[in-house]
C-alpha cells in the first residue's frame, strides 16, 4: 500500500503534570502509521499508554509534544472549530464498556443518530430513520432493536449498538479502545469478525487496543507492543508472533493460552519485570530489524537478545 499513511504519529508525549514535583509520562515519544483499510493492534498492559494514545489522537488532549498527521494534515497543534470537526467525524472511536457511553434513557435510533444529529447529516427524519435501519442490518441487529433502550440487549449487542453508533459517521479511521474486553470469548470472535466484514466492505483503518495479544492476532496486520509509554516493538503480525525480540513481547505471547488442552499444560508464561531486568527505555533507540520490524534497544540488549 503506497503512498502518505491514513495517520502518522511521530514521537508522541503526553505527559500530566501532577504536581511541581511530580509528572506521569504516560506516553513518551511514541511513533507509529496506519495505512488506509489497515488495522494496527496496539497492545500492553494496564496503564502502558494505549488509551492515552487514542485519546491524543482523536484530540481529547493536547499533545505534550510530537506530531499526529491525519490524512496528511497536521491535527497535533491548534484546530480550528471546522478541523475539529471534520475530526470528530472521519475519525470514531467504540469503547469497552458499552453500556457506560450509552444513554441508558435514550431509544438505540437516537444513540445512533446521535453524530447526525450533532452535524446535521440528513434532511429529513426519515432520511434520518432509513441511515440507523441500514446501519443496524450493517451489525446484525434488527429495526426492531431501534426503539428499544440500552439495559434490554445482551453485552455483545450493546457492542454492536457502539460499532453502528461510529460507522454511521463513515469514518475513515475507527479507534477500538478494549471494545472486546469485557465479552465472553464466543462473542468476542463474532464482534471481531463483524469488524473484519465491515472493514473489507468500506475500508475503514482500525487502531485495535487490547492488554493482551489473543485476539489482536486474528485482526491485525501490524502491531505495536507498549510498554510504560514506550513502544518496544512494533512489526507485522507475523513478525511479533514468528519472532518476537523484546523481552516484553515475549513475556505477553507466553501469556496466550493454547487452545489444545495438551499443548496449555505445558506452556510456561515467562515473566517480565522493568524493574529488575536493568532494561532502560529512555537509552534505548528503535532498531530496525527488517522493512517491518523494529525494536527499542540500546545495542547491546540488541544483541544479547538476538544471540543463540
Ligand atoms: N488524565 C490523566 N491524568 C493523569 N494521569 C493519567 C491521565 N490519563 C492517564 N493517566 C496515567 O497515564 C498512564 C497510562 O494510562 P492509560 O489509561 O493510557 O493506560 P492504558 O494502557 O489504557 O491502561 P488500561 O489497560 O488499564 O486501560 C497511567 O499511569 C495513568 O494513570
Ligand atoms: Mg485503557
Amino acid at each position: 500500500m503506497a503512498g502518505t499513511p491514513l495517520l502518522q504519529v511521530t514521537e508522541l508525549k503526553q505527559h500530566f503534570r501532577m504536581s511541581s514535583k511530580y509528572t506521569v509520562k504516560a506516553v513518551d515519544g511514541v511513533s507509529f502509521e496506519i495505512r488506509t483499510g489497515e488495522t494496527y493492534g496496539l497492545v500492553g498492559e494496564s496503564g502502558s499508554g494505549k488509551s492515552t494514545i487514542g485519546r491524543s489522537i482523536i484530540r481529547l488532549y493536547e499533545p505534550t509534544s510530537g506530531e499526529i498527521t491525519f490524512e496528511g494534515t497536521d491535527i497535533s497543534g491548534n484546530l480550528n472549530r471546522k478541523e475539529l470537526r471534520l475530526l470528530r467525524t472521519k475519525m470514531q472511536m467504540i469503547f469497552q464498556d458499552p453500556m457506560a457511553c450509552l444513554n441508558p434513557r435514550k431509544k438505540v435510533i437516537d444513540i445512533i443518530a446521535q453524530g447526525l444529529d450533532i452535524h446535521k447529516l440528513y434532511s429529513s427524519k426519515q432520511e434520518r430513520t432509513e441511515k440507523v435501519y441500514r446501519i443496524l442490518d450493517k451489525v446484525g441487529l434488527s429495526r426492531e432493536h431501534a426503539n428499544r433502550y440500552p439495559h434490554q440487549f445482551s453485552g455483545g449487542q450493546r457492542q454492536r449498538i457502539g460499532i453502528a453508533r461510529a460507522l454511521i459517521m463513515e469514518p475513515r479511521l475507527i479507534i477500538a479502545d478494549e471494545a472486546i474486553s469485557a465479552l465472553d470469548v464466543s462473542i468476542q470472535a463474532q464482534v471481531v469478525n463483524l469488524l473484519k466484514d465491515i472493514q473489507e466492505e468500506t475500508g475503514i483503518a482500525l487502531l485495535f487496543i487490547a492488554h493482551d495479544l489473543s485476539m489482536v492476532k486474528y485482526i491485525s496486520d501490524r502491531i505495536g507492543v507498549l510498554h510504560l509509554g514506550h513502544m518496544v516493538e512494533t512489526g507485522t503480525t507475523q513478525d511479533i508472533f514468528d519472532n518476537p525480540i523484546h523481552p516484553y513481547t515475549k513475556s505477553l505471547l507466553s501469556a496466550i493460552p493454547h487452545a489444545n488442552p495438551v499443548k496449555e499444560k505445558s506452556r510456561v508464561a515467562i515473566a517480565y519485570d522493568y524493574a529488575t531486568s536493568g532494561i532502560d527505555y529512555g537509552k534505548g533507540v528503535q532498531h530496525q530489524v527488517s522493512d517491518t520490524h523494529s525494536v527499542l534497544a540500546t545495542e547491546e540488549e540488541l544483541q544479547a537478545w538476538t544471540a543463540g
